[in-house]
């Protein structure tokens, strides 16, 4: 047999493209591809883009820079470029961009294997009806404690400033059923945490026994397999989060306490540019109901600044919100116009003006954050070992808060899930000791 043809993928963006690259790694593996991390080593290299802000997608640009020269070595190199920038610009990187031969938009993986044995330049960015994963070869190898599980995809929201409407589709939700099998063939090979992944995660209505299925009802059959403690889910959108997900969190153990649910403004006016459809009282009446539902939860959420029309009275409600929820955790954007999205057509806020606002929003959220840490020294809670840390000794996971822990347990084994006593807080983790051990 021939050597195996080494694969190097590079992945940019949310979840769902980390989940995508480890289904088209297990695709190109029936082509006999295995992966390197030594980009120089690669008989192809595969890029995974994102094209939510600018820089995001300018990136691409910058490494296929580099990947030309490291293919007048090695003109056989095979280069792919999957993901959003693909899906939005795939003609133009063919053009820009020759040393590229393959262009996979993300709804059309499944045809990957056929792709990479093709003569010449390729290029798909289709939307198919099937369901891609239903086409996707798999290989069923044992893996780690945690994993993604990709049960929505596409968005029908049409937020003013995104393009995932348009690179990833409309909204369409996994059949349930299926994504049971996945779920106990993934608790099968080892694996005690999932995270339900979709771009609206919490609209997710999909065939199910007896019917269809919401998100929370989907959680609550999951939560009855053997074997798998802890399940998550991301991203939510606050309109979708119906009566029956908020009671999950409360009685429902193995979700945890952590949600991801994003605001993007503080400010009605902002909000209303945004064509969010909330506003900012409705989103803290429904951290309210959750905390009620699930007291100890952590929040966490997204942020824009700078959107167009953006007051400085409008960025002060941003801060006010933010004070008032205390978040566990929080990411902050300068606003990005994108190309094809309704809010690109107004004037933007001044440069510098943006550049501060970011800086004092991510001055209070990263206080927040460290509050947060700092708030679980001396408690005890539960790590999901995920690897061994840096120190000998030394184990590495996540708390039920989605904490990273470092945890001193010569004996502790990954996948392992332990009660420790956190001792101390340090920039972006906790450090314990594990209770009676
Ligand atoms: N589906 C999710 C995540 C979308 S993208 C949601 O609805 O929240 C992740 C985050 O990127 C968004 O929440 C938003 O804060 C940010 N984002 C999206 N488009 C942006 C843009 N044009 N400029 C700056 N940030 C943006
Ligand atoms: Fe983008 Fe809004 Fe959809 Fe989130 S809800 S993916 S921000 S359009
Ligand atoms: Fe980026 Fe596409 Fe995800 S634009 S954030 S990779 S859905």
């Amino acid at each position: 047999m021939s050597d195996p043809k080494k694969l190097f993928v590079k992945t940019y963006g949310c979840q769902m493209n980390v989940y995508d690259s480890e289904r088209m790694v297990e695709a190109l593996g029936t082509k006999g591809y295995v992966t390197t991390d030594v980009i120089e080593d690669a008989d192809m290299v595969l890029l995974n883009t994102c094209h939510i802000r600018e820089k995001a997608s300018e990136k691409l640009y910058s490494d296929l820079g580099r990947l030309r020269k490291l293919k007048l070595a090695r003109p056989d190199l095979k280069v792919g470029v999957a993901g959003c920038v693909a899906q939005a610009e795939g003609a133009e990187i063919l053009r820009r961009a020759p040393v590229v031969d393959l262009v996979v938009g993300p709804q059309s993986y499944h045809r990957l294997p056929e792709m990479v044995e093709a003569k010449g330049r390729v290029i798909d960015t289709e939307f198919p009806a099937e369901d891609k994963f239903d086409h996707l070869p798999e290989r069923r190898a044992m893996r780690g404690p945690t994993a993604f599980l990709t049960v929505q995809e596409g968005c029908d929201k049409f937020c003013a400033f995104c393009v995932v409407p348009y690179t990833r589709g409309a909204e369409v939700s996994r059949p349930a059923d299926r994504l049971m099998v996945e779920a106990r063939d993934l608790v099968a090979r080892g694996v005690r945490d999932i995270t339900l992944l979709g771009q609206n995660v919490n609209a997710y209505h999909g065939a199910g026994a007896g019917g269809d299925w919401t998100l929370a009802r989907l959680i609550r059959e999951m939560a009855e397999i053997e074997g798998l403690a802890r399940i998550r889910y991301t991203t939510s959108h606050p309109n979708d989060m119906d009566d029956d997900l908020i009671a999950a969190h409360g009685d429902v153990p193995a979700l945890m306490p952590y949600l991801h649910l994003p605001v993007q403004s503080g400010s009605d006016r902002i909000l209303k540019a945004m064509n969010r459809k909330h506003t900012a009282a409705a989103y803290l009446r429904l951290i309210e109901r959750i905390r009620t539902a699930r007291p100890d939860i952590l929040f966490s959420s997204d942020f824009i600044v700078g959107f167009p029309g953006e007051t400085d009275g409008d960025f002060r409600a941003t801060l006010d919100l933010i004070r008032e929820v205390r978040f566990g955790a929080a990411y902050s954007f300068k606003y990005s116009a994108r190309p094809g999205t309704p809010a690109a057509e107004k004037a933007p806020v001044e440069t510098a003006v943006a550049d501060a606002r970011l800086q004092e929003v991510q001055a209070l959220v990263t206080a927040q954050q460290r509050a947060a840490q700092d708030a679980m020294v001396g408690r005890e809670v539960t790590v999901l070992y995920e690897k061994a840390g840096r120190l000998a000794g030394q184990m590495v996971g996540k708390s039920d808060h989605l904490h990273a822990v470092h945890v001193t347990d010569p004996t502790g084994r990954i996948g392992e899930l332990v009660r420790v006593r956190v001792t101390s807080a340090v920039t972006n983790s906790l450090a314990a000791v594990p209770v009676g051990r």
